[in-house]
Formats: C-alpha cells, sequence, structure tokens
C-alpha cells in the first residue's frame, strides 16, 4: 500500500517467510549450517526449537533451497495436525512414490524402497517436518519408526523436526524416550539483540529498494526492539504498521507518538521499567 510512496520495489515487512529476505544473524547460520549438517552426516534426528516467530519457518524454507541446490530428494510437512494416513499420504505425494498413496503399508513399501535404492547411490533423504509440536502421539510414533531405518552404513531418512519449545517438552515423554536418544543435534533460535534486531531492519529496507534508510531514527529502532523483545515476527508487525501510519499521515520520518498508537493497536505488551508510552504527546 506504502510501497510507492517510499519507493519501494517490495513490501520490506512481509510476514511471509521468504528467503529472499533472509537475514543472516549469528544464530540463524549457526542453526542453518547444523541442519545442513546433521542431514548431509546422516546420523538420525535433528531438532529446531524456538519461540514463535523467532524465524523456524523462514530457516526451513533456506534448507528447502540449499537441499534443492545439492539434489537431496526430501518431504516436507508444513501442516502437522495430521492423522497418520495424511502423514504417509503427504510423504508419498512430496517424493512422488509410486503406489496407492491411501495406503499406508503400500506407501511404506514403497518408501523402504525409494530410501534403498537412494542409499545405494550414496544419496541422502530427508524428512522436514514444521510445527513438529502439534504432531499427535501416534504420528510422532511413526516418526520414531522411519528414523529406526538403516543400512550398515547409516540412518536411511534424516528427520528434521521444527518446532515451538513445546517440542522440547513432548520430547521428553517417557513414550519418546527411544526418539530422544537418537538426536543427534539439537539448535535454538533465540531472539535477536539489539545490534541484530537494527541490522535485520537496514537489510530488510535495503532488499525493498532503501539502502540507507532514514525512515527509522536510532531512538525508534531501539525501541522497536524493546518492545517486540528482538522477535522477527514482532519487529515486522510494528515496523510495517509504522510504515503505513507514516504513509496515512504523509510523513517520512516515523515518531514515536507513532509508534504508541502502533503499540496499542497491537496490544503489544513489554517489561516495565522503560519508557512509558507517549501518551502526552498531543498530535503526531
Ligand atoms: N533470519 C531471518 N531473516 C529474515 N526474516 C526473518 C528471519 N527470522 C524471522 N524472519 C521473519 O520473521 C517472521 C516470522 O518468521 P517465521 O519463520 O514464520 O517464524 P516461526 O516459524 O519461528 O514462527 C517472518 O516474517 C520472517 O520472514
Ligand atoms: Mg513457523
Amino acid at each position: 500500500m506504502y510501497n510507492a510512496y517510499f519507493g519501494f520495489s517490495e513490501c520490506p515487512f512481509s510476514l511471509s517467510p521468504n528467503p529472499s529476505f533472509y537475514f543472516r544473524s549469528a544464530l540463524h547460520e549457526e542453526a542453518l549450517a547444523n541442519l545442513c549438517y546433521g542431514i548431509q552426516s546422516r546420523k538420525g534426528f535433528i531438532v529446531l526449537t524456538g519461540e514463535v516467530g523467532t524465524g523456524k519457518t523462514t530457516l526451513l524454507e533456506c534448507l528447502r533451497d540449499s537441499l534443492d541446490s545439492q539434489h537431496v530428494a526430501f518431504a516436507f510437512l508444513f501442516n502437522s495436525r495430521l492423522t497418520v494416513d495424511q502423514f504417509f499420504q503427504m510423504i508419498a505425494y512430496d517424493l512422488d512414490l509410486r503406489c496407492d498413496k491411501t495406503s499406508k503399508t503400500e506407501v511404506l513399501f514403497a518408501l523402504n524402497s525409494f530410501l534403498l535404492e537412494q542409499a545405494s547411490q550414496n544419496r541422502t533423504t530427508a524428512l522436514i517436518i514444521d510445527e513438529a509440536h502439534n504432531l499427535e502421539w501416534d504420528v510422532l510414533e511413526e516418526v520414531r519408526l522411519l528414523g529406526n531405518l538403516e543400512t550398515r552404513h547409516g540412518k536411511l531418512l534424516q528427520i528434521v523436526l521444527a518446532g515451538q519449545t513445546e517440542l522440547d517438552r513432548k520430547l521428553d515423554a517417557p513414550e519418546l524416550r527411544q526418539l530422544k536418544q537418537r538426536i543427534v543435534l539439537r539448535s535454538k533460535l533465540e531472539a535477536f539483540s539489539p545490534a541484530d534486531t537494527e541490522r535485520y531492519i537496514a537489510a530488510r529496507f535495503e532488499k525493498a529498494g532503501m539502502p540507507d534508510q532514514t525512515v527509522f531514527s536510532p531512538e525508534i529502532l531501539s525501541e522497536i526492539h524493546f518492545r517486540s523483545q528482538g522477535i522477527p515476527r514482532l519487529i515486522n508487525s510494528i515496523s510495517d504498521n509504522l510504515l503505513l501510519t507514516c504513509f496515512a499521515l504523509d510523513c517520512k520520518m516515523a515518531t514515536l507518538a507513532m509508534l504508541d498508537e502502533v503499540s496499542r493497536d497491537l496490544r503489544l505488551e513489554w517489561p516495565e521499567g522503560r519508557r512509558a508510552l507517549a501518551t502526552a504527546h498531543p498530535a503526531f
């Protein structure tokens, strides 16, 4: 809506997990390297956790690009509210298995042959499950069994489980002890530091066509960090709303009063002890 007003070529703060906007924070880079290494080394389960909005899905999208470029076959399940039958059906579609995709037995048989064929050609196959904290117990049990498939050279299927921190608690359940023991790599995404928040916002402005942004002053940037607690999704929502407010008021620089208004609209909550809302500001 405000793209033309600011001269952006695309929306800088969209909420989609678009890898072309990927910002290489040290934590994201380490997590991505772990995922790639874990898959390539064929050792079994890899777990990625992080609070809502810290960038898990974005990272998986980057992983998808990286696996595509290395011709690694993979199934990517982004909807984890699945029954066991739907779970196998999704895998069969993603890996393009030639079988009756509605029959678990047939899918398992075809999957096994496919994995052995891949292994015989020294090729890696991965299963990536986003929102894995939502998986039902019976589906998790199937995931565990798939993780058992192996030859003497290693695991046949590399499994990435990504989810919110409840996933860790779920994996602590006694029924999943065996799965937990097989987790070879764990990564956790955390919120950005203040410096990363600034760089992240600058990088998004730059990608959208404004390399040296002047819309957000250093004071606004530091307030955005504080009010978002460094969570990328919140940074995006706040920034997007701020730009919209600037546009609506025909103003090329955001003000604290605008940020207060946006914070109220988004019902943001942040720790006490810092500047209160600038409600005293009579106008923008
Ligand atoms: N490293 C990053 N680089 C670019 N954008 C990011 C990054 N991390 C998070 N984001 C952005 O933050 C928002 C939330 O990210 P998402 O991957 O959906 O989080 P999660 O899956 O952990 O809830 C998205 O708009 C996404 O583009
Ligand atoms: Mg996500």
